[in-house]
């Protein structure tokens, strides 16, 4: 992010510059006021009475300058350095006072006047490619600006525990675990800073949580001399209902009670009736502990991502795609109302927030946890109660056909070919070409639903499998993975099923529900495949990695009429680091392609599952989870 602060009157031009900086003690973001780079440099110059010219060739790239290694900027480097150099404008007649402290052939790529302070570089110190570029901006922000370096996660602690302290006084802290990581340290630095009377921390398990992640929670605050209140909810939440309106078109009033949970199939009704459920269930639990709201405070683990995110939802106007988060029971509302909430983690990232848990001394397998929605394993099983098959799935079966089968297709022509082409460049038709060749591909639509962003809307839609004859070529499946859903919008998701070649998948599906049986299948697929990763030593790599539940049988016989009764597994590796767009991992590439052949082999000895898959789509179209 770069913002450009721009003041006429004082001719000053402030570049704030929002980046990580790998400083010794630890990674993390900063923001710091910069004399931006190529801009200033210019800017400056002229200011103070130099010249910049255009040049007439534009020249980009990484270039080895001539630094003067006396001036304050590049101490401690070398007399010649690697840098990314963009410059189409340069500077002419050096401004007086100003002297040049770097150059690229006879181009000036640095000046600088020591008196006044003032540095100016033609080149990125901000970009990995300028090799020792920290070093540069470490030489501005702790020599010349007079910066101190006590932004550590040590002193942050100290900094929150003071705050906390004098916030809360002699009153008491409520605070809701939900199992992952935010909560947890949360919670622990509550512990730090307050006297153990004062912390109340409780804990919903929901029924949807991940093997053993309520006990090893407990376990963890147990060990830091935390008592926290375990309430076991699996089984109101399974039979919970909620109210809705009568029909789509009713605008009264009116409601009609939803069926249980473990009935529902419809993912906005099934999200709706776990918020309703956590609200009813936390009502009862705090209303039994008799909590005096004039005494209490509400503790968040809010992120600092989580505030910009929802700013920047009620910014760009879309402030009603937030979920609402049902949580409000009474106690809360109030102390909401009262401005009786602290948020002691609101100015840390997510990585801060880890190595703050580390400090505090919670366990590594919690620290490090990906992160895992509110509603957990519930929205990670797709429950249906018959298959989804809409009137354009013969259709867009036929389409997939010419795509898979392109080399063979462009020789007799279809009347649907000349649509797959209008939708890919030349390059894009030869890659086609290319990869159908080589590879004896399938691809077809599954008969369920997912959620997906097309264009700007949430769309629930279909999943496309692709399987092959040849153990799979990761890198023509990604193309396959972006070319379809941009050919066929209701297409979602790209999936690469595992196993066998296969020409015609199931029509029909498994009827699946939120049950208990259910949630315990994909529960133990989830430990399988989290622990495979986390042995790997790849669990960083990987933002998230859902692991779905979906309700189809594959390799049934059908002379034997064998009933649909098993369910198929996808593996949805995640990478992003704005939490708001991102990609599959690649096998091969960002993940070893074994440790992925692992999970598959493991999840597929687990009783009554069919096949595994893995999920190639990236985000957009294709959102983080499935529903
Ligand atoms: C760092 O030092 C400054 C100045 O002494 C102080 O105001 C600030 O609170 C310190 N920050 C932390 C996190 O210790
Ligand atoms: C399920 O909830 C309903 C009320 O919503 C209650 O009447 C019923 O007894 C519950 N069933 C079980 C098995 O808990
Ligand atoms: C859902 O729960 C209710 C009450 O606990 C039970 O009677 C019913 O059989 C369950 N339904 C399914 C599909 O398991
Ligand atoms: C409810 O609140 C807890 C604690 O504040 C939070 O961790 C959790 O994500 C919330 N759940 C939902 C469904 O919003």
């Amino acid at each position: 992010m770069q913002v450009c602060i721009f003041s006429k009157e004082e001719q000053l031009v402030i570049i704030l510059l929002h980046f990580s900086i790998n400083v010794v003690y630890s990674t993390r973001f900063i923001t710091f006021l910069l004399y931006e780079s190529v801009f200033l440099l210019q800017m400056m110059n002229k200011v103070f009475g130099g010249t910049v010219h255009k040049k007439s060739v534009r020249e980009d790239g990484v270039f080895s300058v001539a630094l003067d290694n006396t001036c304050s900027l590049f101490r401690g480097l070398q007399k010649e350095e690697l840098v990314l150099l963009t410059h189409g404008d340069s500077v002419d007649k050096v401004a007086d006072g100003f002297k040049v402290v770097a150059q690229s052939a006879n181009i000036v790529a640095g000046i600088a006047n020591e008196q006044k302070k003032l540095y100016g570089t033609q080149f990125h110190p901000e970009v990995d490619l300028t090799e020792r570029g920290m070093e540069m901006l470490r030489n501005f922000l702790f020599e010349i600006a007079g910066c101190t370096s006590n932004f550590t996660v040590q002193n942050r602690e100290q900094v929150c525990i003071s705050e906390i302290r004098e916030k809360v006084g002699k009153s008491k802290v409520l605070v809701l675990l939900s199992g992952g990581v935010d909560s947890t340290v949360c919670t622990a630095l509550l512990n730090k800073a307050l006297n153990q009377d004062q912390v109340i921390a409780v804990h919903i398990d929901n029924g949807f949580m991940r093997k053993r992640e309520s006990q090893s929670v407990e376990e963890a605050l147990t060990k830091l001399g935390i008592k926290l209140k375990v309430v076991n909810a699996a089984h109101t939440f399974y039979n919970g209902t909620t109210t809705l309106p009568i029909s789509e078109e009713d605008r009264t009033p009116r409601k009609r009670i939803s069926k249980t949970l473990n009935m529902t199939t419809n993912p906005e009704e099934k999200r709706k009736i776990i918020g309703d459920t956590f609200v009813k269930v936390a009502n009862e639990v705090l209303g039994e502990m008799n909590l005096n709201p004039e005494e209490v405070f509400l503790a968040q683990g809010t992120l600092r991502p989580d505030l910009i995110e929802s700013a920047s939802h009620i910014a760009s106007g879309k402030a009603e795609v937030i979920k609402t988060h049902h949580n409000d029971t009474e106690l809360i509302r109030k102390l909401r109302d009262e401005g009786k909430v602290i948020e002691p983690l609101k100015d840390f990232h997510k990585d801060e927030v880890r190595a703050l848990g580390r400090e505090l001394g919670l366990p590594e397998e919690i620290v490090s946890r990906h992160p895992f929605p509110g509603p957990g394993l519930s929205i990670r099983v797709i429950c249906a109660e018959e298959p989804y098959v809409c009137k354009d799935f013969a259709e867009t079966n036929n389409i997939l056909k010419i795509v898979t089968d392109f080399s063979a297709s462009v020789k007799k022509p279809h009347a649907l070919l000349q649509r797959v082409k209008l939708c890919i460049s030349d390059e894009e038709e030869e890659k086609l070409m290319q990869i159908t060749s080589l590879h004896s591909l399938n691809a077809f639509l599954l008969p369920i639903k997912t959620v997906g962003v097309q264009g700007d809307c949430r769309s629930y839609s279909y999943v496309c499998g692709v399987t092959s004859k040849e153990s799979p070529h990761w890198e023509s499946l990604m193309f396959l993975a972006r070319l379809i859903p941009r050919m066929c919008h209701t297409i979602n998701r790209v999936v690469y099923i595992f196993g066998s070649h296969m020409k015609e998948p199931p029509t029909d599906i498994t009827p699946t529900f939120l049950t208990k049986g259910v949630l315990s299948t994909l529960r133990q697929a989830d430990f399988v495949a989290h622990s495979i990763l986390r042995e790997s030593g790849f669990s960083s790599k990987i933002s998230q990695m859902p692991v779905i539940l979906i309700p189809l049988h594959f390799d049934r016989d059908p002379l034997q009429k064998q009933p649909s009764c098993r369910r198929s597994v996808v593996v949805r590796t995640f990478i992003t680091s704005d939490f708001m767009t991102g990609i599959a991992a690649m096998p091969g590439n960002h993940i070893p392609e074994e440790v992925v052949l692992k999970m598959v082999n493991e999840i597929k000895k687990i009783p009554g599952i069919s096949r595994v898959m893995y999920d190639l789509t990236s985000k957009p179209p294709g959102t983080t989870e499935w529903e």
